[in-house]
Formats: C-alpha cells, sequence, structure tokens
C-alpha cells in the first residue's frame, strides 16, 4: 500500500503543464431545460456548469498533440525518452496512442511510446512511471499527456457528467513546478463501479457505488497517511482530487470536515478547492487528466500559494485504483503558467444548441473501410492537429 523508494537527493516532477479542450461546448443549463430536470441539479447538485464536445477530428490523438504542442521547445523534443499517453477513450486495440502522438510532435525515435489504461488513475500511474525514468535516466525527459473523451450516451444519468481533453505534463529532473515525493500511498481493488466493454462506445456506471468506493478508497489512504505522518494537515497548503464533476471531490474533501482536521486546515483546504475546480467545471469530466486539470486550475486560479507550499493529489480510477501523493512548489512555478491563454480558450469556445450537440454526439467513423474525409472543428483556435480521414481502417492524421 505504501510505496518506499531510496530517497536519494535528484528532485523530479512536473516542468511544464498545458491543457486542451475542443472549442465547442454545450451550456447544462439547455441539457437541464431539454431533459426536464431542474437546473440547480446540475450546477449545484452535480456542481458542474458546462462541458466540452469534441467533434471526430479531436479524438484522443488529436487532443493530446494539440496540449502538448505549445509547450515543448524543439530541445525537449530531443529529450524525450518517455512518451505515455493515458486514456480510458483510446482509439486502437493494439498500437498506442503514444505511436501517432509522437509523431505529430516530431518527436525522435530514441524514446518508449505507450498507452496507460486504468480509468481515470491511468495518468497517475503515467506520471509516477515518469518520476522513476527521470530519476534512472539523467539527461532524459518524459512526457505524459492524459487525453479522454468521457462518453456516457444521450440521455442518460452519467449524460451531465461527460467532457472532452486533454493535459499533457513534462516530466524531469529539477522541475520549474512540481517536485514529486517518492514516498506515497495506493491500493488497487476489483470493483465493478465503471467500466467500458470492447464493443460500447459509452461507460457503463454505477453512480452511487462509484462515489462510495472513491470517498471509501480516499478516506483509507488519508488515515494511512496519517499514520505514516505523509499528510500532516497543517503543512498541507491544498489538496486535489480526482473531479469527474466538482460533487464527487467535495465529497472527498468533506469527509475530513466534522472535526478530522482542524477549522483552519479544512477552510484553507476548502478555498484552495474552490480554485481547483474552475477549469474543470466549464470542461466537464476528462477522466484522468481530470485531477491534473485541477492541479493547473488551482495553480492558474489562486493568488495566494507560493514556492515551498506542498500539495496533495488524490487519483482514483474506477475499477478501482487510488493513489495519495505530495509534491512542492518550486520558486518557478508562476512563469510557468498561462492562465490568460487557457480563459482565452475556454472563453472563445462555440455554445452548441442540443441538436447541434446531439448530431455532434452521435457522430461516427466509418467502420467498413472506406474513405471518409472529415471537416476541421477548430481550423483558428489552436488545433494545429487533427483526424483530417480514415481510410482502410486507418486514422490519417495531420
Ligand atoms: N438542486 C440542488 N441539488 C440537487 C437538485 C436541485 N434541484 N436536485 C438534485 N440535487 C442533488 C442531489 O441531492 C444529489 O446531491 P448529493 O450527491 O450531494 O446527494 C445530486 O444533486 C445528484 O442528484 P441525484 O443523486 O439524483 O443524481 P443522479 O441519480 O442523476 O446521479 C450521478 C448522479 C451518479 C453522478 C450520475 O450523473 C452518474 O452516474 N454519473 C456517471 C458516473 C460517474 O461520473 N462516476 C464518477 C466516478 S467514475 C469516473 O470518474 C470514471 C473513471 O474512473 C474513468
Amino acid at each position: 500500500m505504501q510505496e518506499s523508494k531510496p530517497t536519494d537527493s535528484v528532485k523530479v516532477g512536473i516542468d511544464k503543464i498545458n491543457f486542451y479542450t475542443p472549442n465547442h461546448y454545450l451550456d447544462l443549463i439547455d441539457l437541464a431545460e431539454a431533459r426536464g430536470v431542474d437546473s440547480n441539479k446540475y450546477l449545484v447538485g452535480i456542481g458542474q456548469s458546462k462541458m466540452s464536445v469534441a467533434a471526430l477530428d479531436q479524438d484522443i490523438v488529436a487532443m493530446a498533440a494539440n496540449a502538448a504542442e505549445a509547450m515543448l521547445t524543439d530541445g525537449e523534443r530531443q529529450e524525450i525518452g518517455l512518451l505515455v499517453v493515458a486514456t480510458e477513450s483510446g482509439i486502437d486495440q493494439s498500437k498506442a496512442a503514444a505511436l501517432f502522438v509522437q509523431d505529430l510532435l516530431k518527436l525522435t525515435g530514441n524514446l518508449r511510446a505507450i498507452e496507460i489504461k486504468e480509468a481515470c488513475y491511468g495518468a497517475t500511474a503515467g506520471i509516477q512511471l515518469a518520476c522513476d525514468y527521470v530519476r534512472s535516466h539523467p539527461g532524459r525527459k518524459a512526457l505524459v499527456i492524459a487525453s479522454d473523451i468521457a462518453r456516457y450516451g444521450l440521455d442518460t444519468p452519467g449524460e451531465v457528467t461527460q467532457g472532452a481533453g486533454s493535459v499533457a505534463m513534462l516530466v524531469t529532473r529539477d522541475p520549474a513546478i512540481l517536485v514529486i515525493e517518492p514516498e506515497s500511498i495506493y491500493e488497487s481493488r476489483s470493483t465493478g463501479d465503471f467500466w467500458r466493454p470492447n464493443y460500447s462506445t459509452v461507460a457503463f456506471a454505477r453512480g452511487k457505488f462509484s462515489e462510495e468506493v472513491y470517498v471509501g478508497m480516499f478516506e483509507e489512504l488519508w488515515e494511512k497517511a496519517q499514520e505514516l505522518g505523509l499528510a500532516n494537515p497543517e503543512n498541507l497548503q491544498a489538496l486535489l482530487f480526482h473531479i469527474p464533476f466538482s460533487k464527487m471531490g467535495r465529497k472527498g474533501l468533506r469527509t475530513l470536515g466534522n472535526g478530522k482536521i482542524s477549522e483552519a486546515d479544512y477552510a484553507r483546504l476548502t478555498e484552495r478547492f474552490e480554485h481547483s475546480i474552475v477549469y474543470g467545471k466549464e470542461v466537464g469530466n476528462i477522466y484522468t487528466g481530470s485531477i491534473y486539470l485541477a492541479l493547473l486550475s488551482l495553480l492558474e486560479n489562486d493568488n495566494s500559494l507560493k514556492p515551498g507550499d506542498r500539495i496533495g493529489l488524490f487519483s482514483y480510477g474506477s475499477g478501482s485504483v487510488a493513489e495519495l501523493y505530495f509534491g512542492t512548489l518550486q520558486p518557478g512555478y508562476r512563469q510557468r503558467l498561462d492562465a490568460d491563454g487557457h480563459r482565452t480558450l475556454l472563453d472563445n469556445r462555440e455554445r452548441l444548441s442540443m441538436s447541434e450537440y446531439e448530431a455532434m454526439f452521435s457522430a461516427e467513423l466509418a467502420t467498413d473501410g472506406s474513405q471518409q474525409d472529415l471537416g476541421r472543428s477548430d481550423p483558428a483556435a489552436g488545433a494545429p492537429h487533427y483526424l483530417a480521414s480514415v481510410k482502410d481502417h486507418e486514422r490519417q492524421y495531420r
């Protein structure tokens, strides 16, 4: 349950972080009206306001490349020795999405390119793998990209918790943003709270059960962290959660209320939690990227954090794997952020009508081997990469 690694002096962690989300969204007030639901159920009860909707040309490969493209220098492209794409919504049963992304980002061939799957936990597995990799490979860097399109289906209970987007993170030695501690606490337990059979384009979930497992695993890992002296609340300036929808993270945080930690600590963690959900409330569920979107949201929307502050991250993937780990903000972290750029990305999205959303959601790629050319859904904004066509069952990107 606990990770104990040799503590050497090498500091590793997140050096750069960026995100991309498609340029269409559905306003959840429109969804509530169409489904005959009180809009406060979505806005307050679920805690979400909008959700990004991906057109066919922005699949998880294109989104992943778009998230990473703007943040990488030519030098870094040469130094990347590990590329991980973590996703629940992969596009191929065999070939790793990372290989398409490697090509689009013009990375060298001298790297390991792999895809990781474990529902919403995959990117955390990727981050931990990347930290180990850069610890043991001086001079090399690792790129971890979380990329997902969350789909539960039209007019289902999960519909309001959909979304689409990617978060790209460069993991290096002496990182500028967050040094990740080698010790972490984790647990795996086979549960039937969320799954997606190979033949299904939408997930199946036991939503309430999923909330129970998530909260239960958080409580267990938190207790363990207390026993090991890893999570003294006084020394924790923020606590991030996997956020499929903001209410779920809030339920995790609330377990620390009722006197479990001091009122002052609870108030501080709650205030910072509010900053961590700003982006996610407008993007929706991006599965494995959700906790890293929360990290970016916290850093770009909170002005009170400072270098040296310690942050906890509770990662959860249905099925289920959970991990609680910690990191410390670094002196240069603010210079690495792009709050204006990310706000523009969110604000410039086009609002879809219900019928446009339903048509976009229902569109499918040809599965009979015929050629299908796709239009570009995001020609002007920051999406240089897109799926251009399918032909002979193969995806062609530009
Ligand atoms: N005003 C304010 N609040 C209201 C309201 C109103 N008018 N009407 C209802 N609410 C509140 C309810 O009281 C409830 O609050 P609590 O959760 O605090 O009790 C909340 O809104 C939701 O209402 P319901 O319980 O009636 O909602 P529901 O039955 O429609 O289900 C859901 C909600 C379970 C989240 C459902 O949307 C769902 O199944 N979503 C998909 C599953 C999911 O996202 N699971 C997340 C973890 S899994 C994951 O992240 C995937 C992964 O690992 C890849």
